[in-house]
C-alpha cells in the first residue's frame, strides 16, 4: 500500500498522528505565551482536531489572530475559505468572530470539491506527483455544516460551494472579502482561487496561504501571482513555518482585470 495513503488524514494512522501533533501543539501554544487567549485557542484546536481539521494548532492560532485583526480594523466583507475538508479551520475563523461579537456582521463562504484533491501538476514536484492518490483529503459537507453551526454561525450566513473551483468560484455571489484563507495544496488550485477572488478582497484585507512553506507549487503560485498584481515579496508575513499571509494594498497597485494574463 502507498504509505502516503496510510498516513493521510483520511486513515486511522494519519488521524492518530494529527491528534498527537495537536496535543503537543496546543501545549506549546500555552507554554510559549501563557495567557487566557492561548488557553482559548489551544482548547479550540483540540475541539476540532482530528475530526474536523488537519491544520496544526500554531497555524490555527495564526488564523484566529488574523481574523481578529480584520475585526479590530473593522474591515468590511466576508470570510472566505477555499479548501475546507471537514470544516475545522473555517470553524476557528468563526470562533474568532464569535469571540469578537462579529458573527452577525460576516458571512462565511466555504469552497471544496468534497471529492478530494485534484492530481498535482508539473509545478508541484515529482515527489508530490508520486505520492498522490485519488480521493486524498476527501471532505465531508455534513461535518462542515455541523461544526460551523456549533460555533454559532447561523445557517443563513453559511454558504458552501461544493465542486471543483474552476466551476464554483467564478459564479459565487460573494462580493467583498475581509479574509481569504487558501488551503488547497497545489499550484493550479492556488492560482484559480487567486484569480477568482483577489479583486474581491477589500483594501487592507488578509489573504492567508496555509501551505506556503510546505508545498512548493503553492509557494510558486503565490509568488508569481503577487508579482503580477504588484505586491512585493517583502509584504509576505510568515506567522508560522508553513503558513503565510499578505494584506492587500490600501492604495490600488494593480487589479487583475487591469492586466493582461
Ligand atoms: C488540505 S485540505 C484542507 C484542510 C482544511 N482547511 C482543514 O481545516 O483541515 C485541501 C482541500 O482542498 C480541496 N481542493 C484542492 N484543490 C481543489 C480544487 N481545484 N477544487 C475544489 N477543491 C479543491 C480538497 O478537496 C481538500 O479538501
Amino acid at each position: 500500500m502507498n504509505p502516503t495513503k496510510l498516513f493521510s488524514p483520511d486513515f486511522v494512522l494519519g488521524k492518530t498522528f494529527l491528534l498527537g501533533r495537536a496535543v503537543g501543539g496546543a501545549m506549546g501554544l500555552v507554554v510559549r505565551r501563557p495567557s487566557a487567549r492561548s488557553w482559548r485557542v489551544a482548547r479550540l484546536a483540540l475541539q476540532v482536531t482530528p475530526r474536523y481539521t488537519m491544520v496544526a494548532p500554531n497555524r490555527l492560532a495564526a488564523l484566529y489572530d488574523i481574523v481578529q485583526q480584520a475585526n479590530a480594523l473593522e474591515l468590511v466583507g466576508d470570510i472566505v475559505e477555499c479548501g475546507t475538508w471537514h470544516g475545522g479551520s473555517a470553524a476557528i475563523m468563526a470562533a474568532a468572530c464569535r469571540d469578537d461579537d462579529w458573527l452577525d456582521r460576516r458571512s462565511f463562504w466555504l469552497f471544496d470539491s468534497f471529492q478530494g484533491l485534484p492530481a498535482p501538476g508539473e509545478q508541484d514536484g515529482m515527489n508530490e506527483r508520486r505520492r498522490f492518490f485519488p480521493g486524498w483529503c476527501t471532505g465531508d459537507m455534513a461535518r462542515v455544516q455541523q461544526i460551523m453551526v456549533a460555533h454559532g454561525v447561523s445557517p443563513d450566513r453559511l454558504h458552501i460551494g461544493a465542486g471543483w473551483f474552476e466551476q464554483t468560484l467564478p459564479t459565487a455571489a460573494v462580493e467583498q472579502i475581509a479574509a481569504l484563507h487558501i488551503d488547497v495544496d497545489w499550484y493550479a488550485s492556488v492560482k484559480t482561487v487567486l484569480h477568482a477572488f483577489y479583486d474581491k478582497v477589500v483594501p487592507g484585507g488578509f489573504i492567508v496561504f496555509d501551505d506556503y512553506g510546505q508545498w512548493p507549487g503553492c509557494r510558486t503560485a503565490v509568488q508569481e501571482f503577487l508579482q503580477r498584481v504588484g505586491v512585493m515579496d517583502q509584504a509576505i508575513v510568515r506567522p508560522t513555518k508553513s503558513s503565510a499571509y499578505v494584506r492587500k494594498p490600501t492604495t490600488p497597485n494593480r487589479s487583475l482585470s487591469s492586466r493582461a494574463p
